[in-house]
Order: structure tokens, then C-alpha cells, then sequence
């Protein structure tokens, strides 16, 4: 893969000041946004209505909106993120009964499919349906929040992710989702990472400003 996305998680913005956050992304030349979906119910959190992402894609045509769903029934959203123009949707691994049917459906409507491992599943709780994958999205925190400490052995769970990716022929992309800073970054990237959701970067608290941030994370992978 030519380069490694940066995928700015938009659940970390000040929402005070959300578009003006998203033009300066935009400019630093991000197109690629992770945009996290919760429920209140499979994890303990909420964030963001659908229709967020239909004003996204208004506002930005040419971005790529990566939707992440936190929900118990993934299987009731995805026509309506196929209206709003979503281009990627990841479900998490035990949301649903019938992962396969789900993929599909994803794939029926014009999406990129991917499946969520959550830090307490095994890596081949994937294995069955891998090779129908266009992403696999590797939680490296539990799910719900911004903000905490990348897990200790998430680097090798990412390293027997890439074995199983390689055995395949569709060869799915690995996003790493979860408490990504340079150094975790590096290290993922090291060991097969495509895609890497990046949160700090678009928090108010960075002092350098979003685009040198965006800058010195692409430079220094
Ligand atoms: C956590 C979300 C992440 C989160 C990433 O449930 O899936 O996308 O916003 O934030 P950081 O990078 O702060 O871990
Ligand atoms: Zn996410």
C-alpha cells in the first residue's frame, strides 16, 4: 500500500467548533474521516446522529467518510448510511448474529465492509469471513471513549492480524483504532497497519495547530 491513512476521529473535535476544525483538516489535507456511531447500548456512550454524515460528504465531496458502529443492531443502519454517502462501515465482531449476511448487505449498498475486534476477542474470531472483508478494524482500547492508553499487547494481536490478512487473497486493509500517538503509530505501521485513527490531532488541546500536527504525523511515518 502506496501510503498510510491518517484517519482523524472526529469524536475527538471540540464540538464547539466543529466546521472550522473540519476546514482546517480538510486543508492540512486530510480526506479521510473516521466518524464513531454509539448507541447508549453496546457501548455506554452516545455520539453523533447518521445524518452527520450526509453533512460531511455536503460539505466536503471528495472525503471519505468511514463510519465505526458502536451499536447492537448494526444490521438497521445500513441503508440510511448508504443514503447519506458513507463509503466505509465497520460493525464490532459480536453485534450481530449473521456477520456475513451483514457484509454483504454493506457491500450490496456501494460500501466497503470492515469487522471490529474488540481487545478481549481472539484475532480469529475473524478467520471465517476475512477473505470477504474490505477492512478489518483492530480495537486497541475498549470502545466507547476518547482519549485512553493504547492496550499493552495490541502490537502483537496486530502482528497475528497481519498473518491471518497475508494467508488471505482479497488481502483486507488493517485500520488501528484506539489511543494512536507517534510512537504507537510507528510501531503499528512496522507491523502492517493501513490505516491509523488518530484523535489527538484534532483535539483543542494540541498546541503546534491542526495542520502542523497533520504534517509531523505524515512525515514521520
Ligand atoms: C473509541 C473510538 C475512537 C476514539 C479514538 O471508541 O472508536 O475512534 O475516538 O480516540 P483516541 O485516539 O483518543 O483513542
Ligand atoms: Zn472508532
Amino acid at each position: 500500500y502506496p501510503s498510510i491513512v491518517n484517519a482523524p476521529s472526529l469524536f475527538n473535535c471540540d464540538f464547539r467548533d466543529l466546521p472550522a476544525q473540519l476546514d482546517e483538516l480538510v486543508g492540512a489535507g486530510v480526506d479521510f474521516f473516521h466518524i464513531d456511531l454509539m448507541d447508549g447500548h453496546y457501548v455506554p456512550n452516545l455520539a453523533f446522529p447518521t445524518k452527520f454524515v450526509s453533512e460531511l460528504k455536503k460539505a466536503y465531496p471528495n472525503c471519505t467518510a468511514d463510519v465505526h458502529l458502536m451499536v447492537s443492531e448494526p444490521e438497521r443502519y445500513i441503508p440510511i448510511l448508504a443514503e447519506y454517502g458513507a463509503d466505509y462501515v465497520s460493525f464490532h465482531a459480536d453485534s450481530t448474529r449473521f456477520a456475513r449476511r451483514l457484509i454483504t448487505e454493506i457491500q450490496r449498498h456501494g460500501m466497503k465492509a470492515g469487522v471490529v475486534i474488540n481487545p478481549s476477542q481472539p484475532m480469529d474470531v475473524v478467520s471465517p469471513y476475512i477473505s470477504a472483508l474490505d477492512y478489518v478494524v483492530l480495537m486497541t482500547v475498549e470502545p466507547g471513549f476518547a482519549g485512553q492508553r493504547f492496550l499493552s499487547g495490541s502490537l502483537e494481536r496486530l502482528e497475528a492480524l497481519n498473518a491471518l490478512r497475508m494467508e488471505t487473497e482479497n488481502q483486507p486493509l488493517i485500520e488501528i483504532d484506539g489511543g494512536i500517538d507517534y510512537s504507537s503509530a510507528e510501531a503499528c505501521v512496522r507491523r502492517g497497519a493501513d490505516i491509523l485513527v488518530t484523535g489527538v490531532f484534532v483535539t483543542f488541546e494540541q498546541r503546534e495547530g491542526t495542520a502542523a500536527a497533520v504534517r509531523r504525523f505524515a512525515s514521520t511515518l
